[in-house]
């Protein structure tokens, strides 16, 4: 396939072409998203509960995500990877932050990383992107800020609100991100933010109006314990085909059906001869 993708073949697609991104933890998957020409790739701080076990993602640490930004590199040869920095990485102060976003493009491989926060968080990222990190936005539903927010529902149904999530998205735009992803938000809104700000958006549940869309690998395979939400589509069912093989596989060890001689190794007549 074509070039390895960066940052400025994505912003170089707004308007002209959908951007199509999905998460992507390990090596084994990345090769398969990678090959099946998916944009962009993000490592998210998603992984907590996708991957991790842990209710949400606020417990996720900067070592665990770098852990899997590497692994998603080693299997990558074209999308973009972008590294979510998890709570508390980012935002505490300017140093440690400056730093810890650096670990992701220096330790890690990815090409960019993603904070979610709007306005303010907005000085950060450009300073972010002023010592050459690139940066794509996240507002809208705001996971990493569960405990404040108390539930997932959607953002910026009421004026108020959406009003403050177009200005959020303007200084972010004007703060230097390369790409902004909108969670959970009316899709009237998010094709207001699409038309004000000079970046692609990246909608994930937030309609048909953004500039690309991503989605929970995961979810859209059915894997795992993933919820459906209503903008997930389930491409796949793989719980049960899942459930069944390894079902089969309980089954064929316990009755003696695994293995089969062919598939054991045989060794010389001659040499058995001289064992015994
Ligand atoms: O961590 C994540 O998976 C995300 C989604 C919104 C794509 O940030």
């Amino acid at each position: 396939m074509s070039d390895k993708i960066t940052t400025a073949v994505i912003r170089s697609k707004k308007g002209r072409e959908k951007i199509v991104a999905l998460t992507a933890y390990d090596a084994p998957m990345a090769v398969l998203l990678d090959e099946a020409g998916i944009d962009m790739l993000l490592v998210g701080d998603s992984v907590g509960n996708v991957i991790l076990g842990y209710e949400d993602t606020v417990p996720v640490t900067t070592e665990e995500m770098l852990h899997h930004v590497k692994a998603v590199s080693r299997g990558v040869k074209r999308s973009l990877i972008v590294a979510d920095m998890p709570f508390l990485s980012y935002g505490v102060d300017k140093t440690s932050s400056l730093l810890n976003a650096g670990r992701f493009l220096k330790e890690g491989g990815a090409s960019a990383v993603k904070l979610e926060g709007g306005t303010g968080v907005a000085p950060l990222v450009a300073q972010m992107v002023e010592i050459g990190i690139p940066v794509m936005g996240h507002i809208g539903l705001q996971p990493q800020s569960i405990n404040q927010l108390g539930s997932y529902r959607a953002r910026g149904r009421e004026r108020e609100e959406a009003a403050a999530l177009l200005e959020s998205a303007r200084a972010l735009d004007a703060a230097g991100i390369f790409a902004l992803l909108l969670e959970c938000v009316p899709r009237q809104l998010a094709a207001r933010i699409t038309e004000a700000v000079g970046v692609p958006t990246i909608g994930i549940g937030a309609g048909e109006f953004c500039d690309g869309q991503i989605l929970v690998t995961h979810d859209i395979l059915g894997l795992g314990k993933a919820g459906t939400p209503r903008f997930v589509r389930r491409y796949l069912d793989m719980n049960p085909l899942i459930s069944s093989a390894v079902g089969e596989f309980v089954s064929d060890v316990r009755n003696g059906g695994f293995p089969s001689p062919r598939e054991g190794y045989d060794m010389p007549e001659s040499e058995l001869e001289g064992l015994r």
